[in-house]
């Protein structure tokens, strides 16, 4: 078990200097800092030294981020908005959105990141009515939720892949058939998912998908995604937009509204240049590491963990089965604060949501660390309910 767990990170753990110093479990937060992330941050300054204002180059930066987004999700480049975050984007969309013709409400689950259930409430002053789905008390959202909430009135279907606050993970593909029965639209935020485990827009059937390079994608803040469906695209006109969302980027015309026929028309202002610098940077990684090999390893690693959790008596809040999670396993604790607070100071890295210690690894962590991590677990059993 030890030596198959040691595999991957073997390969890789050496790129990721962080290691040196600290027990790193939080890439649900933020993914560790790689040398290829670094050096790629050298190069934006080498080049903005060198070259001055390098705009085509940039713009051609913005091209390959999109391009590699594309493939990774494996959707169309004209599918594609590439933004500042998952807020941006999601702004964007449900800006376009027209909520008419009976159609006036959007559907959220109550697993979904703030964002989303702030945006969806935004529309009210547009006279949209928001639903929520609520969770039961073992952490999950069955389907049958979904399908009493979502009626011919829905105009938009908001589910989250795995949940940021306790790590459950719905059934998408699942959300997706209930919507799309009654003629709605999905929109998935995958943002704790991508880079953890392969995604691939068309097998999930989702005619939006929005997710950011900060996390299992290894790169840093600053730059997300839209997917819209191509067939969906010139039929949603976001009125939250920008040069950057134009036909003609150049023409720099101020007398009309002429929104790019792909899903360019998501994007808004000055692209993020040196955060594409890095999103390039942490996806080529991950997709060297090999998405699929590190949700493998990670499963292994989260049951090494879960294992530790139960002798310790731990509650765990993360539903057990394998399709119900993903990368993010989260702990029930009586004083989270003091709980973080004190594995940091064992140099231990975690965060927390609610009550909840989340504890995140990723392709680079081994079963030392998790071994770490259950010794001073055990140390402050106290402060695990
Ligand atoms: C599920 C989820 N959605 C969205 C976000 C962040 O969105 P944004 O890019 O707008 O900051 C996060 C994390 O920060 C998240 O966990």
């Amino acid at each position: 078990m030890a030596v198959s767990l040691d595999l991957l990170p073997a390969r890789i753990r050496h790129r990721f200097p962080v290691f040196e110093r600290q027990v790193y479990v939080n890439s649900c937060s933020q993914g560790a800092l790689s040398d290829s992330v670094r050096e790629a941050y050298a190069r934006y300054l080498d080049d903005w030294d060198e070259h001055g204002a390098p705009w085509e180059y940039w713009v051609g930066r913005l091209e390959a981020v999109r391009s590699a987004i594309a493939g990774l999700v494996n959707a169309g480049e004209d599918e594609i908005a590439v933004t500042t975050s998952v807020s941006a984007g999601v702004s964007a969309l449900v800006s376009g959105i027209r909520f008419g013709d009976g159609r006036d409400t959007i559907v959220v689950s109550d697993f979904e990141f703030p964002t989303i259930g702030q945006i969806s409430h935004a529309q009210e002053r547009r006279g949209v009515r928001v639903v929520h789905v609520p969770a039961e008390a073992d952490g999950t959202i069955p389907l049958e939720r979904f399908e009493a909430a979502v009626d011919e009135r829905t105009a938009l279907v908001a589910v989250t892949h795995v949940c940021f606050r306790n790590g459950g993970r719905l059934d998408v593909e699942g959300v997706g058939r209930i919507a799309h029965a009654a003629g709605a639209p999905v929109l998935v935020d995958a943002y704790q998912t991508i880079g953890s485990l392969p995604i691939d827009v068309r097998a999930l059937d989702c005619d939006f998908l929005a997710a950011g390079v900060l996390k299992y994608l290894l790169g840093s803040a600053g730059l997300g995604f839209l997917y819209c469906r191509r067939e969906l695209v010139q039929g949603i006109e976001p009125t939250a937009t920008g040069w950057f969302a134009d036909r003609n980027i150049f023409e720099m015309d101020i007398h009309d509204y002429s929104p790019a026929a792909n899903a360019r028309r998501f994007e808004a202002g000055t692209p993020p240049v040196p955060s594409t610098y890095a999103a390039i940077a942490g996806i080529e990684l991950m997709q060297e590491i090999g998405i699929a090999e590190t949700e493998a390893h990670v499963r292994e690693l989260n049951a090494l963990l879960r294992g530790g959790l139960e002798e310790l008596g731990a509650t765990v809040v993360t539903p057990a089965e394998p399709e119900r999670s993903g990368a993010l396993l989260c702990v029930r604790s009586t004083d989270i604060d003091e709980l973080v607070a004190a594995l940091e100071s064992g140099g231990i890295v975690t965060s927390s949501r609610d009550d909840n210690l989340r504890i995140s690894a990723h392709c680079y962590n081994t079963a030392e660390d998790v071994g770490a991590l259950l010794g001073a677990l055990s140390a402050n059993r106290r402060l695990l309910a």
